[in-house]
């Protein structure tokens, strides 16, 4: 068998790993919850529970990962006991099939901003009926879309860990964080912003704990981090072992808590200026109009506002979109395909044209009934695949693998890691903390 991938550096697989964790979840999902959930105080809840609970998940999956070096089912087999070797089976493989249905989803999400992308030039080139067509909805759009967003996708795993993943990730990553703060100053000089701005940054303290709040917080902070589908657990797979795989943990944390909050500065503001020059983004109630489309229809209502600078402003936001959306896409297809290839034997690049052209088909038959399927596939993967598998992830590590098992593995990379801080707090912290939120969480979004 050939030699295992490895990120090349620490900054490889941080950058390839906020890559994962920064995508449509933090430009696109949390300005949306953060208008409609009384803008500061999701903000400082969101904040909070990341730190509180996802990141020790996301240590979980990390440490799983790098402890066995290889796909996600085995992996989690690796660490189960003779009489739980039945449920890792379920983990590894309830993982895989959520990865590939979230990428299902996500990837017509993705289609359309390409497509929104293409559609600034043909603005500028005064096309307008191709530009209808590339931003209004239609099947021959989303289906041709959905196909240009895979081939990117199907690519780049195809070229495996350091030459495809981790090469377009540090590529791609600081382009994203460019481009942010780019339209981010650029917002910020238009009249309306600072309204945004006054929104977002003043928590209304007395929201901060409203139930609905937290709970969504909490899913918005799962999806963010890329948890409870095996993404994270196969990219600590490929780190090395003389790594701190805590410190680096943390650090994919605060760059998608930085990077969210970031996103927020750019489409908060953005909301304000389009309602400044006459676009409706509350309805009479106060409840923000279609918090869904918000990308889709508030924001180019806004740039067709801005005159000449208008399409220029829209390539950039989507080509934003975009390269967040596929530094995350390939993470996701990593799951699957690592398994292929690695328990399957499967050639990588063979692996991953093949898994991707099969869940390209189960894209395309939520596209053919997109009005049922669509809202069915979230909701069956974001509300309850990904905070039971987390729990199950937290099950593993905090009930069935060896507690002296895991100290020696986070000691390879951080010796004195005994006595450090996250020693001391995190085993108990997966073991029951974490375990009673999710199911409260869980409980909650069931009633
Ligand atoms: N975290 C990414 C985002 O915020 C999406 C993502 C990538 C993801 N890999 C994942 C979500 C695995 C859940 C599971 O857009």
């Amino acid at each position: 068998m050939a030699a295992r991938g490895e990120f090349s550096s620490r900054t490889a697989f941080v950058l390839a790993a906020a890559g994962s964790a920064i995508g449509l979840g933090n430009i696109w999902g949390f300005p949306i919850q953060v208008a409609s959930n009384g803008g500061g105080a999701f903000v400082f809840t969101y904040i909070v529970l990341t730190f509180l609970l996802a990141y020790p998940i996301l240590m979980a999956e990390l440490i799983i990962g790098r402890h066995a070096k290889t796909d996600t089912v085995s992996s989690i087999l690796a660490v189960s006991s003779p009489g739980t070797r039945w449920l890792a089976y379920l983990t590894g493989y309830w993982g895989m099939l959520t990865a590939s249905l979230i990428l299902s989803f996500y990837s017509i999400i993705a289609g359309w901003m390409i497509a929104y992308f293409i559609g600034g030039f043909a603005e500028l080139l005064g096309l307008v009926d191709v530009k209808a067509w590339l931003t209004e909805f239609s099947l021959s759009r989303n289906i041709i879309f959905c196909f240009v967003f895979y081939s990117l996708t199907i690519s780049i795993v195809a070229s495996g860990v350091s030459g495809g993943i981790e090469r377009w990730s540090t590529r791609l990553m600081p382009a994203l964080l460019l481009l942010m703060v780019l339209l981010i100053a650029y917002i910020a000089t238009q009249d309306g912003a600072a309204e945004g701005w006054r929104v977002y940054l003043q928590p209304d303290f007395s929201r901060v704990l409203n139930p609905d709040l937290v709970i969504n917080a909490l899913s918005q902070a799962f999806f963010s981090l890329s948890l409870g589908v095996g993404t994270m657990m196969i990219y600590g797979s490929y780190v090395s072992k003389s790594e701190n795989i805590a410190k680096l943990g943390a650090s994919v944390a605060a760059l998608d808590i930085g990077v969210a909050v970031l996103a927020g500065l750019l489409v908060i503001p953005a909301m304000y200026v389009a309602l400044h020059n006459g676009v409706t983004i509350y309805d009479d109630a106060g409840n923000l109009i279609a918090s869904d489309n918000l990308i889709f229809t508030v924001l180019p209502a806004l740039f067709e506002t801005m005159g000449s600078a208008g399409p220029v402003v829209a390539i950039l936001f989507f080509s934003l979109m975009t390269i967040a959306a596929l530094t995350s896409s390939i993470s996701m297809l990593e799951v699957p395909v690592a398994y292929a290839s690695e328990s399957k034997n499967m050639p990588r690049a063979k692996a991953a044209w093949v898994v991707g052209g099969l869940v390209l088909l189960i894209s395309l038959v939520i596209v053919f009934n997109f009005g049922t399927l669509f809202p069915l596939v979230i909701a069956f993967t974001t509300k309850y695949s990904e905070p039971l598998i987390g729990l199950l992830f937290c099950v593993f590590v905090g009930w069935i693998w060896h507690r002296n098992h895991i100290l020696d593995e986070i000691k390879q990379g951080y010796p004195d890691a005994e006595n450090g801080l996250f020693w001391k707090i995190w085993p108990t912290y997966v073991k029951f903390v974490c375990p009673l939120l999710v199911l409260a969480l869980f409980w909650h979004s069931m009633s």
